[in-house]
């Protein structure tokens, strides 16, 4: 049974796309069968995998407008086990035209229907709650939310859970959140710890045990289209989603049981 985790969050440059490619990555290396949305115009998750322009093609909004097959769009990665969809610029015009569309709010539900053989699907939702966004939600089990830990990570979490809150009420009552990841961490930053115990005390067990530090090797990673766990296996931000990876399968063991 495929398990569709939106990675999701308004907020820009949160931790998305590197939670994305890095949990991916840790679950595909543990032999699930992964596949990894770039529902993102600005296609971050695409490139920090190493696809080229050329690869990017069909992205899932041609696959919405043109009709294009899945098989053509469903992309290998360097990483065995892993496979993209990919996303380009062309994808902004999504979110325009998904307007016009009856039934706007399903589309890509209707696309993910007919992908089998995967384990888990990731979305890389963009930093905005528009279409894209709420497409990715409708057609997703749960939503998986980091947070940077810094003073205003909380801003704005409100509209998100809004935004969920209604989806559940109108679109997608099994839609569940995964958890709440903090990330770019840092234990030496009082703040930080703070900002921690903050996001604990609202969400209790919905945060994840682990937390993401920051880490330079993270952020190098995706300039060599490699996700962290390849780039420096053993670097502290790697070992992290590794420790993620663990509780997101613990959390679906829990769950069928
Ligand atoms: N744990 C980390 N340590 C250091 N740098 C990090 C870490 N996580 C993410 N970064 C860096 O922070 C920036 C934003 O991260 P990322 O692209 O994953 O966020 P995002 O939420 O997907 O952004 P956007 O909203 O634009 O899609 C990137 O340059 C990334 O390399
Ligand atoms: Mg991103």
């Amino acid at each position: 049974m495929k398990k569709i985790i939106s990675i999701s969050n308004q907020k820009g440059g949160v931790g998305k796309t590197t939670t994305t490619i890095n949990l991916a990555t840790s679950l595909a290396a543990v032999k699930k069968n992964v596949l990894i949305v770039d529902a993102d115009p600005q296609g971050n998750a695409s490139t920090g995998l190493g696809l080229t322009y050329n690869d990017r093609k069909p992205s899932i909004y041609e696959m919405i407008h043109e009709k294009k097959l899945l098989t053509e769009g469903i992309k290998e990665t360097l990483i065995p086990g892993l496979k993209i969809i990919a996303a380009n610029t062309d994808l902004a015009a999504a979110e325009v035209e998904l307007t016009n569309f009856e039934n706007r709010e399903f589309v890509f539900k209707s696309i993910f229907n007919e992908i089998n053989n995967f384990d888990f699907i990731f979305v890389d939702c963009p930093p905005a709650l528009g279409l894209l966004t709420i497409n990715s939600l409708v057609a997703s089990d749960t939503t998986l939310i980091p947070l940077q830990s810094e003073f205003f990570a909380l801003e704005g979490l409100s509209a998100l859970m809004k935004t969920i809150q209604l989806i559940q009420q109108n679109f997608n009552n099994n839609l569940q959140i995964e958890g709440i990841l903090l990330t770019m961490l840092d234990k030496r930053n009082s703040l930080s710890s703070l900002v921690e115990k903050d996001v604990r005390r609202h969400f209790g067990n919905q945060v994840y045990k682990t937390t993401i530090p920051r880490n330079v090797k993270i952020s190098e990673a995706p300039s060599h289209g490699k996700p962290a766990l390849v780039y420096d296996t053993q670097a502290a931000g790697s070992l992290a989603y590794i420790e993620l990876a663990k509780e997101v399968i613990l959390n679906q063991n829990k769950n069928h049981e």
